[in-house]
């Protein structure tokens, strides 16, 4: 059991996922507005997002700096729509329990820290403890199905918790912004990164469907094919 999986992101043509570089060629809110149609009731991203998105800016320090080991879930309470957040180390700082009105669930490793679990439960914040060294990815969506109840994850981010959800055959689709822009540098992530190397064959996909948006932007929809691991 785990909930239905969707990739949602927005791109430039080459594949690039910097927002800012992308501001002025985005219909205003078009990326939140295509997401809705996907009737999610959460979403999921990693720690670099997370940080630079949505966290508090400094990161959170261990006193006791003694891992936490296997816990049960911490359910703060059930909501109707959740944010998730991929954290191995528990370095991510957060004021309260929920981002724009969706519930916070922080997905750990083992090797988190015992007081940062203390310090999520001061603050009303939900946790899953999976994994040894790094999040086991899918007893995590599983976790969230069974502990929380959640039917459609959106996975919006970065390209490299994208590529770990598609490595571990995690997404069943992909949602696409692609926007009238070319981006060009190295450095900037993709769509789906980090992929192992030794993977060579690109993931098959079939389209579902096809929009025409504001601002020459396409809203592209594929169902991912069943993939050789
Ligand atoms: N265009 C869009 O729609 C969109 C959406 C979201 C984000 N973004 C942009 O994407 C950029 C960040 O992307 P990113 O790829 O650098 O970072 P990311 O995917 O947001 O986060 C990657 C981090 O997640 C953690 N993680 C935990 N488990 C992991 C696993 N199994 N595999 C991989 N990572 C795991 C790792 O941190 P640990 O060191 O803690 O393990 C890793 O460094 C930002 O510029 C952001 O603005 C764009």
């Amino acid at each position: 059991m785990r909930p239905y999986i969707i990739c949602h992101m927005l791109s430039s043509v080459d594949g690039k996922i910097d927002g800012p570089s992308l501001r002025a060629v985005t219909g205003s809110g078009e990326y939140e507005s295509t997401g809705a149609q996907l009737n999610g009731d959460a979403w999921v991203c990693g720690r670099e997002t997370m940080q630079r998105h949505f966290a508090e800016d400094e990161p959170f320090v261990s006193k006791s700096k003694r891992p936490a080991g296997p816990r049960d879930v911490y359910v703060a309470r059930r909501a109707e729509s959740y944010a998730v957040s991929i954290d191995t180390l528990g370095k991510l700082r957060w004021s309260n329990g929920d981002i724009d009105g969706d519930h916070l669930i922080c997905a750990v490793s083992e090797r988190a820290p015992e007081d940062y679990l203390s310090m999520l439960q001061k603050k009303g914040v939900s946790y899953i403890v999976i994994g040894a060294t790094s999040v086991d990815l899918p007893q995590a969506v599983s976790q969230l199905s069974e502990h929380f109840g959640i039917k459609t994850l959106l996975l919006e981010g970065g390209g490299h918790i994208n590529g770990a959800f598609l490595q571990a055959g995690l997404v069943d689709e992909v949602s696409i912004l692609l926007v009238p822009g070319i981006d060009g540098r190295h450095d900037i992530p993709a769509v789906f990164d980090g992929v192992s190397p030794s993977r060579k064959d690109a993931v098959p996909l079939k389209l579902k469907s096809v929009e025409q948006r504001k601002n020459d932007a396409l809203w592209i929809r594929y169902k991912v094919m069943k993939q050789q691991q």
